[in-house]
């Protein structure tokens, strides 16, 4: 068994694998940069996590992505390039700020025309999307505020084809996912959406614990049943 590494290790790698595998053109790196001169928290995916959005994604062929947390657009910019040129990506930001810069970043990358951001807190956008006949979905990531991923899934679950993929990021949190003492709803909400992913007869579905550049965290994958 390997032991713990520490933080300065795990950055290390990160940018190693981001290096060879997972390299950031100038649109990715200017969306991180344009997040950071609009003073967004630097929470985005890391390199090589945006790179496993895109591999899902095309790995089951997706052309229709939904994704709940926009921040500066950077996980949309790695899943937006992910689906084929007729392919639609719609995101979700509660903060209409974050949205501009998002659009800009968007704007840079090529992707406007692919991509549509809807402002406003995700629940309150869903009916809106219902009414237009949204989806099915191939892919939805679910990155917005922790104590509503339950409720995103529970949405999610309903509009994602049989073969699609359900993706949530920060699940784990550092291990309070376990901790029992620990009442934060962001917390709270994760273990209740492991247990619906293993109550939920037509997912089947995985977390795995991620260290990285951000720490210690975790993403839960859900296939949508044929
Ligand atoms: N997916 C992004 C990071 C998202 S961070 C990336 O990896 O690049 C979480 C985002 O969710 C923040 O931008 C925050 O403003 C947004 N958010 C918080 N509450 C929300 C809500 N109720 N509805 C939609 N977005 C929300
Ligand atoms: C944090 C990280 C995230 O990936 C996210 O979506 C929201 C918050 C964080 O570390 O605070
Ligand atoms: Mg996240």
């Amino acid at each position: 068994m390997f032991g713990p590494a520490d933080q300065q290790t795990w950055t290390a790698v990160d940018e190693y694998v981001s290096e060879l595998l997972a390299p950031e053109d100038e649109a990715l790196e200017q969306a991180v940069a344009g997040a950071v001169e609009a003073g967004l928290p630097a929470i985005q995916v890391s390199p090589p996590q945006g790179k496993l959005l895109a591999l899902l994604a095309r790995s089951i062929g997706a052309r229709t992505a939904l994704e709940f947390g926009t921040l500066g657009g950077y996980s949309t910019i790695w899943l937006g390039r992910a689906l084929p040129g007729d392919g639609r990506l719609i995101t979700l930001e509660a903060e209409p700020a974050y949205a501009e810069v998002a659009r800009a970043n968007l704007e840079r990358a090529g992707l406007a025309e692919k991509v549509e951001i809807r402002v406003g807190a995700a629940l309150e956008s869903l009916p809106a999307l219902e009414e237009e006949g949204a989806g099915p979905f191939d892919l939805v990531f679910i990155d917005a505020d922790k104590a509503n991923t339950p409720a995103y899934f529970a949405w999610s679950v309903e509009r994602t084809r049989p073969g699609g993929l359900i993706v949530a990021d920060n699940v784990i949190r550092g291990g309070a996912l376990v901790d029992q003492a620990d009442t934060d709803p962001a917390i709270v909400a994760q273990r209740r959406f492991h247990e619906m992913l293993a109550a939920e007869p037509r997912v089947e579905a995985t977390t795995i614990q991620t260290v990285g550049g951000k720490g210690y965290d975790g993403f839960s994958i859900a296939l949508v049943k044929g």
